[in-house]
């Protein structure tokens, strides 16, 4: 499985999928991380795994959709397999989500469908704000409704007392970095299947 990342920030889970990958936990060939931002510290979670980086920027296009062809057009020339949105904190257009159908992974930091529409840390604010019990991280099939596509699978974490946005982050975090290498390795295995709004996950053989 030829693998895209897609980053714009810390690159944790970026970090977590190339390790993964490194100690043969996960079975991809990671041959390209895109990032949107100069200077994001993903890039050089990139470059110490040796994966080829790419900077493509907003604001060195003249409209949104070039932009988003740009994209595109380097998962294509990397003959990628499969897509992981590693903390992307941009909306993907059509262009891009409509050449990888079914292709396009995303983690989120709440159980979806609650605390939708947002980046990080505004889902875990809002868990706080809204008093749940449990909040969590939520892997799931991009498509053109921003995170409402099918959910591959969902880690669920405790909402403590006196908990702060930071806390809950980082307990939701540890749960990410689990979570979505394995869930990837489930689609290296081909066990993911789409039927409708719903993914189901196959027993492995
Ligand atoms: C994570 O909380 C992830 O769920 C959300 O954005 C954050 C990215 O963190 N999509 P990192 O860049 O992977 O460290």
């Amino acid at each position: 499985m030829r693998l895209g990342l897609l980053a714009s920030g810390r690159g944790s889970n970026a970090e977590a999928i190339l390790t993964a990958i490194d100690d043969g936990r996960l079975d991809a060939q990671p041959v390209v991380l895109i990032c949107d931002r100069a200077g994001a510290p993903a890039l050089e979670v990139a470059r110490r795994h040796i994966v080829p980086a790419e900077l493509i920027e907003r604001a060195s296009y003249a409209t949104r959709e070039a932009w988003s062809t740009a994209i595109r057009d380097c998962l294509l020339a990397n003959r990628v397999d499969e897509v992981a949105l590693a903390g992307f904190a941009a909306i993907l257009d059509p262009v891009v989500v409509d050449a990888f159908e079914g292709r396009i992974l995303n983690i989120h930091p709440s159980l979806l469908p609650a605390f939708a529409g947002s980046v990080a840390p505004e889902p875990q604010a809002a868990a706080l704000r809204e008093g749940v019990r449990s909040s969590g991280c939520t892997v799931h099939i991009v498509t053109n409704d921003v995170d409402a596509g099918p959910i591959v699978a969902q880690a669920a974490v405790p909402v403590l007392r006196d908990e702060t946005v930071e806390s809950l982050s980082a307990r939701i975090l540890v749960e990410e970095h689990r979570l979505y290498p394995e869930v990837l390795q489930w689609v290296a295995e081909g066990r993911v299947r789409i039927a409708g709004t719903k993914a189901f996950v196959d027993q492995a053989p």
